[in-house]
């Protein structure tokens, strides 16, 4: 695969040879780009069409809007004499950029059976020969870090082509399999809580790896005394709790989640399907049955807050689940299974400035009305994670890999 996309193509940008081992950038362009092209490897060409409901996109529009993002923000921007693949894609794969101008709106992301996927595919091939060129040049700090923003963004797109995908494979009666090699999440083992002294934490990313803006300014918060669970919680535990009445009892639940629940008549975890006297989930891997040790999966804020209070215990704020994984000794599924909720909601970090121009819109102006998530999940590309990353989803959604760990005040 390197081999094959490091051939010489013609560049726009001053012929530039390339050579893999100059430019570590590079090869993880390459990585990056190859992996989301591998997740499809199981999907249809109708698969890639639909948009199964406004939250979700279409598998197709994540392969363009990930590809557009390298072309608006770095070829254009960076990359002199650089002619854009198709001026239309400006609108049809612009996101949320208000800078960059009009869209296509986003609930209509389904109704683009044009470009096709082939296009799409050789849209990818056009902007990846035209990165090749760029990054084979010394590259200015700008540059690098917008190239490196491109990639994150891709991983994030990678984790949304995931959940979107099974979404949609979710709504037929087929079930069908995104990837059958999918791995199952881990059984955990019983759930201890570890104690932390609290104190001064230091929170938010440093300067010396990639991280998004939204992770920074890095500052000091001070934390009471606290515990946390050393794993998440289990199928087993939640269904104790729906036998307990969990889903029926309104003194559990915050008043906008109740709301939710009754109006969604929520009665377990999104994508749990009762057959029988048996449990079953769907997942990438199509329906599997519920395994009890294995950690909940697909749960609304709403719903881990109010198992929290059944349970006698909290959601973590973000800032005890950064300092915990930083300092308390045995947490397990921090990184490999379910983002977990925290009682944060998620806001700028004191002096936070999001970045002038377009790209400054990435993250900041989505501070209202969500909550912070941390950790990562069995869908979220290798190296993506780390302790100080902040995702963030509005407190009723579900379809992420999305679970809990408790926390506990101590004395
Ligand atoms: C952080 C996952 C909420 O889905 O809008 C994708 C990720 N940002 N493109 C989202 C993202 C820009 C973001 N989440
Ligand atoms: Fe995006």
């Amino acid at each position: 695969v390197l081999n094959g996309a490091l051939a010489e193509a013609p560049c726009t940008s001053g012929g530039a040879h390339v050579d893999a081992c100059d430019a570590p950038l590079l090869v993880r362009f390459l990585a990056v780009r190859a992996r989301t092209v591998q997740l499809i490897a199981h999907l249809s060409d109708e698969d890639m069409v639909v948009q199964s409901m406004p939250d979700a996109s279409p598998t197709k529009w994540h392969l363009a809007h990930t590809t557009w993002f390298f072309e608006r923000f770095i070829l254009r921007e960076r990359s002199p004499g650089y002619e854009p693949f198709d001026d239309r894609f400006d609108f049809l794969f612009n996101s949320y950029y208000e800078a960059v101008g009009a869209r296509h709106p986003r609930p209509m992301r389904g109704l683009l059976t044009r470009p096709t996927l082939k296009q799409i595919l050789e849209y990818r091939r056009h902007v990846d020969t035209q990165m090749r060129c760029l990054l084979g040049q010394p590259l200015e700090p700008e540059v690098d870090a917008r190239v490196q923003l491109g990639l994150a963004h891709e991983e994030q797109h990678q984790e949304l082509l995931v959940m979107d995908a099974m979404h949609l494979f979710a709504q037929s009666a087929l079930k069908s399999v995104f990837d059958p090699e999918w791995p199952l999440a881990a059984s955990g083992r019983a759930a201890g809580f570890r104690c932390s002294g609290g104190g001064w934490a230091r929170i938010g990313a440093s300067a010396t790896h990639f991280a998004f803006d939204n992770e920074g300014p890095q500052h000091r918060v001070w934390l009471a005394p606290f515990a946390i669970a050393d794993r998440l919680v289990t199928n087993g535990e939640w269904l104790s709790f729906m036998s307990a009445g969990g889903y029926q009892d309104a003194r559990f639940w915050l008043s906008d989640g109740w709301e939710q629940r009754c109006a969604e008549d929520w009665q377990s975890p999104f994508y749990w399907e009762r057959h029988g006297d048996r449990w079953f989930q769907m997942t990438p891997a199509s329906l599997q049955p519920i395994d009890p040790a294995a950690p909940v999966l697909h749960v609304s804020y709403f719903e881990a807050d109010a198992y929290a209070r059944w349970a006698g215990a909290r959601l973590p704020t973000e800032f005890e689940w950064e300092h915990a994984v930083r300092t308390v000794q045995g947490l397990e599924q921090v990184y490999d299974t379910a983002w977990q909720w925290t009682s944060s909601s998620y806001a700028p970090y004191p002096r936070f400035r999001a970045a002038a121009g377009a790209v400054g819109e990435y993250n900041g102006k989505f501070m209202s009305g969500q909550m912070v998530l941390r950790g990562a999940c069995i869908a979220t590309p290798p190296g993506h994670a780390r302790a100080s990353y902040r995702n963030f989803y509005r407190a009723g959604q579900r379809w992420m890999f999305s679970g809990v760990r408790l926390a506990q005040d101590v004395d």
